[in-house]
């Protein structure tokens, strides 16, 4: 925990003025906090005017910002020349990607500043303030007051400043610089099959601290026991030394531990019958943890993942994992998904097809994601967006696929829901890529070496039979499980071929296939032969899942995908018309007959 807290620390005063540290505020839902969300002011700015001076050096270069809309100024008087203006400014609603909100904007990649005031009432002294993004996508400047708070940079995870002695009893001026555009160094790089959605994405607030508290804390299973609960508390303060408390109400069980000088507190605590979490029992334990002034409350699953040869061990008992791919989008908003609500419709979705599983791609999904599965009893799959052609020798872009990585891992931690770290998809085979890979594979089992490491991995063909599909992804060595996308019926060859292929798998291990599918526009109906017609798409569900069934080791999947999401990639008109139609449900939430073929295989599957 303490290297995640100083790896976050390290690499972020990199832009302009010299920012504060970025922090980790974790189970900031459970924290006294004050929501931003809401309408705010915004300047879309495409040549970055309010970042830029006009020899284009940044505003904020200087500790002192020279100038810019980071300032929020208003003329003193009327003859005072001040060229944007907040208060007239239009408004974009927060959370909320950009493009989905306002057609202008629908295809922009560029600068757009936010702004929003804000009072605060008079708090206890000592105590401390911070203001906390769930996600900023891509590129996000913050600015209070006028003065440089920071700068993030990942589109889906979340960022803390503190600003402790920056606000004022009134009218604080919080302004944040967002900026979506690709960039081939960037984490993702320039190409994606999904919409660069732009904005403030996720929740916006202002959480209350008192002057030490709890940062962040992990409560699991004693790797290798299943009675043996292990906790690890994070303060954060100058009274590091404190008693931390950490109790499960319902089970009787407490701890008393002193925090060290790092202010890291470390506890087993002995659990006998303690009731395991599962898909099937999602049972979630209370826990609280208190340390001086501060007192943390969270729900928590406790269970074991494991692989043994090729099969994936929940609880020691081997799981089939039966699930779907999701993006995170509401299909109806055409937008980011952001809110509790827009998760329980994708999870019930889920839940509907029968799955225990999902595969949360190609990023970090918003906290309720995570939540909401440890509560439906629906494992997880998350990802960084190490997503097709990174720049593979590129040290920075390695750092902040390193940071995103730790982020998520620091933010979902305590999720019993979460059972994979997956580090990268369909990323093509070559030595920097493998060893770019690998060392991210040794960041997260240095962070969490109770969850299994995974990647989707490609499949080649043989050259010499195309009947002939191979995995050897040299990377496969690294991960737990033996995971790949396969495409044959749609991208290869007609749904016939399906039944025709052949494996050989170089790997030991659980094979998962994180990626299946094809094409259908809800509600075209032809012969199973016509693309994009819902039977086409049917079709290649019915021959792949018996097809898979036959692969030793075959431990589940994720077919591509829960529902149709935009595309700037799928561009054809009357049929995709910028969507993604993969999708079993369409994007007014209406099921095709795929649907039903998967949810008929994967009642089979839950049979005992
Ligand atoms: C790829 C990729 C997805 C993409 C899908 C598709 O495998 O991982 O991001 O959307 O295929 O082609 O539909």
């Amino acid at each position: 925990m303490k290297k995640v807290l100083l790896a976050l620390l390290c690499c972020l005063a990199s832009a302009g003025a010299p920012a504060r540290a970025e922090m980790v505020i974790a189970n900031v839902f459970a924290r006294p906090s004050t929501s931003l969300n809401g309408q705010w002011h915004v300047i879309v700015d495409p040549y970055d005017t309010g970042y830029f001076d006009y020899r284009h050096h940044p505003y904020d270069e200087a500790a002192k910002i020279s100038g810019g809309f980071a300032l929020d100024h208003q003329p003193a008087d009327k003859s005072e020349l001040v060229e944007y203006n907040f208060d007239t400014s239009p408004t974009l609603a927060v959370p909320g990607d950009w493009n989905s909100q306002d057609d202008k904007l629908f295809y922009y990649e560029g600068s757009v500043w936010y702004r929003t005031k804000f009072d605060v009432k008079t708090t206890a002294p000592g105590h401390r303030r911070f203001v906390y993004f769930g996600a900023a996508n891509y590129a996000a400047d913050v600015y209070l007051n006028g003065k440089k708070l920071g700068r993030h940079l990942g589109g889906f995870t979340p960022f803390a400043y503190e600003i402790t002695g920056l606000t004022s009893p009134k009218g604080n001026s919080l302004v944040v610089r967002v900026n979506n555009v690709r960039h081939a160094e960037g984490v993702p790089t320039v190409n994606t099959d999904w919409w660069n959605y732009g904005g403030l994405t996720r929740d916006v607030l202002l959480v209350d601290e008192p002057a030490t508290f709890i940062a962040n804390f992990l409560v699991r299973l004693k790797p290798g026991t299943t009675n043996t609960i292990e906790a690890r508390v994070q303060l954060d303060g100058p009274e590091r030394e404190e008693t931390v408390k950490v109790s499960f109400p319902s089970l009787h069980l407490a701890a008393e531990i002193a925090a060290n000088r790092e202010g890291l507190a470390q506890a087993e605590i002995s659990a006998p019958n303690l009731a395991l979490w599962s898909p099937e029992r999602p049972v979630l334990h209370d826990v609280e943890i208190s340390a001086g002034a501060d007192n943390l409350k969270d729900r928590i699953g406790l269970r074991t993942i494991a692989t043994s040869g090729r099969d994936i061990l929940l609880n020691g008992r081997k799981v089939f994992l039966r699930g779907v791919a999701i993006h995170e989008v509401n299909p109806q908003r055409g937008g980011r998904a952001w809110s509790e609500d827009d998760a329980r419709q994708l999870l019930g979705w889920a839940k509907d097809l029968g799955c225990n599983f999902v595969r949360l791609a190609h990023y970090p999904h918003n906290e309720h994601m995570a939540r909401l599965a440890d509560e439906m009893g629906i494992l997880c799959w998350e990802e960084v967006p190490v997503y097709w052609t990174i720049e593979w020798s590129n040290a920075e872009t390695l750092a902040n696929a390193q940071k995103q990585l730790a982020d998520l891992i620091a933010r979902d931690q305590n999720r019993a829901s979460v059972m994979v770290w997956s580090v990268a998809n369909e990323t093509p085979v070559s030595e920097p890529r493998t060893k770019f890979l690998k060392s991210l594979v040794d960041e997260a089992r240095a962070l969490d070496g109770t969850r299994l490491i995974s990647a989707a991995m490609e499949v080649r063909t043989d050259p010499n039979d195309p009947l002939h599909k191979m995995v050897d992804d040299p990377f496969g060595e690294y991960t737990d499980l033996c995971s790949f996308n396969e495409y044959t019926g749609w991208y290869d060859g007609l749904p016939e071929k399906i039944d025709r292929i052949h494996w050989s798998i170089k790997y030991d291990k659980p094979v998962f296939i994180s990626e299946f599918g094809a094409s259908a526009k809800q509600g075209f109906h032809a012969d199973a032969l016509t693309r994009f017609s819902e039977e086409f798409q049917a079709d290649v569900y019915r021959r792949t899942l018996p097809m898979l069934a036959k692969i030793p080791g075959f431990s589940g999947c994720t077919p591509w995908i829960l529902c149709d999401f935009r595309s700037p990639k799928r561009l054809l008109p009357g049929v995709q018309d910028g969507w993604n139609i993969k999708g079993l449900i369409s994007r007014e939430g209406k099921k095709k007959m795929a649907f039903e073929v998967l949810k008929g295989f994967y009642a089979e599957k839950s049979k005992p």
